[in-house]
């Protein structure tokens, strides 16, 4: 039987089909198959593992240094990085188009530039623009190595010849080609033969390599996911366009954290670093309204607060609208029927409206109090206290439970000039000590989320009950 010689990959994970279908088994994603030739590949032989070199097995611990680092100075990056880039890895910048990936690498490789050989190949515009975009952020001096190519041949040859590079960033992944692949530029099979091959060379060479990756919804380009697997670090870089506030996340770290975030604003002169990203995401804060509440967070090393806002409004009949930003909609659902059904605050006939303000996405649980003081002082229409923080995981029976790195939440508050803190009852873990107050901070303990309704406020299906 003759072998196909077309199958379909979905950009979004890579997943092959031999038939088109709407919908990717994978992963989920609609209209993301295309097709694409079968690579040639050497018919495999029974045995053909025999004859191969053995391995020394060492033992777990030895000497080894941490890897050297480049550090591009830009320190909110640097952090993100673990550091700086690790000579010989491959980093890969994955965002929405117009996030500012661009402008983002060409700023860290400008500053990499003053002191290793740094090269910018970019296959998504000419060499004016990207010359015009380093007048508009004052780089225009950097010994940059500049060039406009897509021919992945090219490429290679060019960075063969410069023995002494330090840093390649190359953008985009999506916009270089193999000639002898026949498939288009963006597909998953160029994508990955070009990675791999750009890859090869970072790691015979000695370079770090920078990979900028659009992320799609279209499915017409071959989304970053294919690649994660291939390189040493993934990084996001996301925002809200309607806010100037970008947030570089690393999604996968070999060298470091993975949980890390760089905060930066975008300007005029392009990405500005935000060494305290607290001051930033409450400074629009007004007080003195209800649905609103300070959330006490840890992004990676750093503690940061955010302001939690929720707004109730009448359902117009069918089931109530649940509209999250920023924050997870399963977790806000559970939180909901926490407080129906413990608490007796019921909001089952509201819309219910939540958001992080600032653009910020938060995944801890360590939020829960926070959300939930801020639908309770919606639900009573009264403001919480304006010098407060919330902090506090929030157990399916009404329980506030604690959570990770206490100390340094507090100490964020007190020096951001908070007077309250709403906690977890403090009980000694293991052999760490429960957090003491710093000065100038009041600490309030709660052990059941009912205390929190019943100090906001009298709940409303409460005081009825209670009235009689
Ligand atoms: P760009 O870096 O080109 O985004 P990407 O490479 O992710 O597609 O940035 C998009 C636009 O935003 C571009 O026109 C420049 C503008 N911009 C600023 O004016 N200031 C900034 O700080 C950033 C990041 C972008
Ligand atoms: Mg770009």
């Amino acid at each position: 039987m003759a072998k196909p010689t077309t199958r379909f990959l979905c950009a979004e994970c890579g997943a092959a089909y031999p038939k088109w279908q709407g919908r990717c088994d994978s992963c989920g994603a609609w209209n993301t198959l295309s097709e694409e030739a079968v690579p040639p590949r050497a018919p495999g032989k029974a045995g053909q593992v025999a004859g191969g070199r053995r391995v020394a097995f060492v033992p777990l611990k030895g000497e080894t240094a941490p890897p050297p680092r480049i550090a591009t100075g830009i320190a909110e990056f640097d952090r993100v990085l673990g550091g700086g880039f690790v000579p010989g890895s491959v980093v890969l910048v994955g965002g929405d188009p117009g996030i500012g990936k661009s402008t983002l690498m060409l700023q860290a490789a400008a500053r990499v530039a003053e002191r290793r050989r740094t090269f910018y190949v970019s296959g998504e515009e000419a060499v004016e623009q990207v010359r015009l975009r380093a007048l508009r952020l004052g780089l225009q001096d950097a010994p940059l190595g500049l060039a406009a190519a897509t021919s992945l041949r090219d490429i290679a040859a060019s960075l063969e010849a410069e023995a002494d590079a330090a840093l390649v960033v190359m953008d985009s992944i999506q916009t270089v080609f193999l000639d002898s692949l026949d498939s288009t530029p963006g597909t998953v099979s160029q994508v990955r033969a070009c990675a791999a091959e750009l890859s090869r060379l970072a790691k015979s060479r000695g370079f770090a390599l920078v990979l900028i990756g659009h992320v799609t919804k279209e499915g017409t380009l071959a989304g970053p996911r294919v690649l994660e697997h291939m390189v040493d670090a993934t990084l996001y870089f996301e925002g809200d366009r309607g806010h100037q506030f970008r947030i570089l996340r690393a999604v996968k770290n070999r060298f470091g954290a993975t949980d890390e975030i760089g905060v930066f604003e975008m300007t005029e002169r392009g990405l500005v670093e935000v060494p305290n990203p607290s001051a930033l995401f409450l400074a629009e804060r007004r007080g003195n309204i209800s649905g609103s509440a300070v959330f006490a967070g840890i992004e990676g090393t750093r503690p940061v607060l955010v302001e939690v806002q929720a707004l109730l409004s009448p359902s117009s009949g069918g089931s109530p609208r649940r509209q999250v930003v920023g924050w997870d909609s399963g977790r806000l659902a559970m939180l909901l029927a926490v407080l129906e059904t413990r608490c007796g605050l019921s909001l089952g006939q509201n819309d219910v409206y939540l958001n992080i303000a600032g653009g910020l996405r938060v995944n801890e649980p360590a939020a829960d109090l926070a959300v939930a003081a801020a639908l309770v002082s919606a639900a009573a229409d009264r403001p919480t206290d304006a010098g407060a923080v919330y902090f506090g995981e929030v157990g399916l029976s009404g329980e506030v439970r604690q959570v990770a790195q206490a100390d340094a939440r507090l100490r964020e508050a007190a020096k951001l000039g908070f007077s309250t803190a709403i906690l977890p009852r403090r009980v000694a873990r293991g052999r760490s000590a429960p957090p003491a107050a710093p000065e100038g901070l009041r600490l309030t303990e709660i052990g059941h989320l009912a205390d929190l309704v019943a100090s906001l406020a009298a709940a409303p299906g409460r005081a009825k009950g209670g009235a009689a």
